[in-house]
């Protein structure tokens, strides 16, 4: 075991007077620091006082290491990033007190309502919205990178019939990597741009193929006529008629829909594809990673348990029993609760609106009233009001997926589809990042120190 005897600063919570000599006379700020930008510490272990630097709101990991009493040098202990940024980044800001979303400084409300998925991509990417010229380009480019390699083809073919599209969507993209083996290329910008296009193009042929084949349909191929949203549905649902019409409010509730995925700072899968692109692989393989994270329950896994928890409650009085669970612990309120949106989530305000949209085509889902109710009743529970849970984007995207037609092992390929524009934005500030290195985070280590082999007849 590691010795934890010491008496650790952490653990002695008795304020302590700063040393004598740390306190200059010509201290004049509030604080008595004289105004300056940094964090005095006293390592009570040794009573030593350093001065950190604080930039931007934060102070640097590595700058602890200098405070150094028990010789391995102090580091800071964080389950799950939560108080620790790991980059700096021009994409994605979030205020989850406000309840604000911004792409490069765009109000998502605004996004939502004037852009398009492909706009929303090019943005996240290259920082400024483009212009018409530069739009058409764009969106060309996305268009005639459509098609797969026949290989890929055969390859998504060769899964069993009840595979999960995630799991088909994860290894298809990673196998993309071998077949335009240029992508480890990172350095060259012309080669990045040209993966990028060729990721965001296919994504929706690779999800589609994925469909088709749970249903043991044909996969039907991109029809380039088609816009980004069409061409997607064209794919998924096109039987004999010569070319798939999709109504276009339902064009436009999916466009809305990837373009709230489109980005979310470092949450669990961009940290991923961030901490797996740190060692320069290529970007398929860092963005199949990505998908991996990004198929897990607490992440783009909980609109699909939205859905079976709705289903499991069955009818509106079946409710309160329902959340007397939740609060005893038994589960959680899938659809609730965001680590950084503690007010409210913008990306659920925006989707309860497209729910409207898309049942007054569909006609209403009878899981909406019970979705409705149990809104209104946790929102009015101590018990989430307390813990500042509300709805996340999760919650009723399910819903719409399902009037979609989708099946809800499709809503995370949807989601994936949405934020791989985000996931490469992120990828390529990484790549130009000069100062980020391989991802590798400390441990403290709580096993047990050397032994001597016990050989198996004297255990
Ligand atoms: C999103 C989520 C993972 C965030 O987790 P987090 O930031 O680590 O928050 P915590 O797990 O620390 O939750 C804080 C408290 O709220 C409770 N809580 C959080 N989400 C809850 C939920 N959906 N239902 C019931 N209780 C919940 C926790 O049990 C904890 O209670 P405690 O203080 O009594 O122990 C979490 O809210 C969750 O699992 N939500 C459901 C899944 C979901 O909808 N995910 C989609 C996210 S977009």
């Amino acid at each position: 075991m590691t010795d934890v005897s010491t008496t650790d600063a952490a653990l002695d919570l008795t304020p302590q007077q700063p040393a004598l000599d740390d306190q200059t006379s010509d201290d004049t700020g509030p604080a008595g620091n004289g105004g300056r930008d940094t964090l005095t510490v006293t390592d009570n272990r040794t009573g030593q006082t350093y001065e950190l630097e604080i930039t931007d709101g934060t102070i640097r990991a590595a700058d602890l290491k200098q405070i150094n009493a028990d010789g391995e040098g102090l580091a800071t202990y964080d389950p799950g990033f939560v108080n620790t940024a790991s980059c700096r980044s021009a994409v994605t800001f979030i205020d989850g007190d406000a309840g604000i979303l911004e792409y490069r400084g765009y109000p998502i409300e605004q996004l939502a309502e004037h852009s398009t998925f492909l706009e929303v991509a090019y943005l996240l990417l290259n920082g400024d919205l483009p212009t018409e010229a530069e739009l058409e380009e764009w969106v060309h480019q996305i268009t005639i990178h459509t098609f797969l390699h026949e290989n890929v083809k055969q390859l998504m073919q060769g899964y069993r019939y009840d595979a999960h599209p995630m799991g088909m969507l994860m290894s298809s993209v990673s196998a993309l990597s071998t077949f335009y083996p240029d992508a480890v290329k990172i350095a060259d910008v012309d080669n990045r741009q040209l993966q990028i296009t060729r990721l965001i193009a296919k994504m929706p042929t690779l999800g589609a193929f994925a469909f088709r084949h749970a249903q043991g349909k044909p996969y039907v191929y991109p029809d380039n006529r088609l816009s980004y949203v069409e061409n997607f549905l064209a794919m998924l649902f096109k039987m004999s008629e010569p070319t798939y019409a999709a109504d276009p409010r339902l064009v436009k509730a999916l466009d809305i829909l990837l373009i709230l995925h489109a980005d979310h700072e470092q949450n669990c899968s961009t940290n991923a594809v961030r901490s797996v692109g740190s060692s320069q692989v290529d970007p398929y393989s860092a963005v199949a990673a990505g998908i991996g994270a990004l198929y897990g329950p607490l992440h783009g896994g909980a609109n699909e348990a939205v859905l079976k928890m709705l289903r499991r409650i069955g009818s509106v009085d079946q409710i309160p029993a329902f959340i007397e669970g939740v609060k005893a612990g038994k589960e959680k309120l899938m659809g609730f609760g965001h680590r950084v949106y503690k007010n409210f989530d913008p990306r659920a305000t925006i989707i309860k609106k497209a729910c409207d949209d898309v049942f007054a085509v569909t006609g209403v889902n009878p899981l909406l009233e019970i979705a409705q109710e149990l809104e209104r009743i946790a929102l009015e529970d101590e018990y989430f009001v307390k813990r500042k849970l509300y709805p996340n984007v999760d919650f009723y995207s399910g819903l719409i997926y399902e009037a979609l037609q989708f099946p809800p092992e499709m809503f995370t390929v949807l989601f994936a589809i949405g934020r791989t524009p985000g996931w490469l934005a992120q990828w390529s500030e990484l790549v130009q990042d000069k100062e980020q290195k391989i991802a590798r985070p400390k441990q403290i280590y709580t096993g047990h120190r050397t032994r001597e082999f016990v050989p198996m007849a004297e255990r």
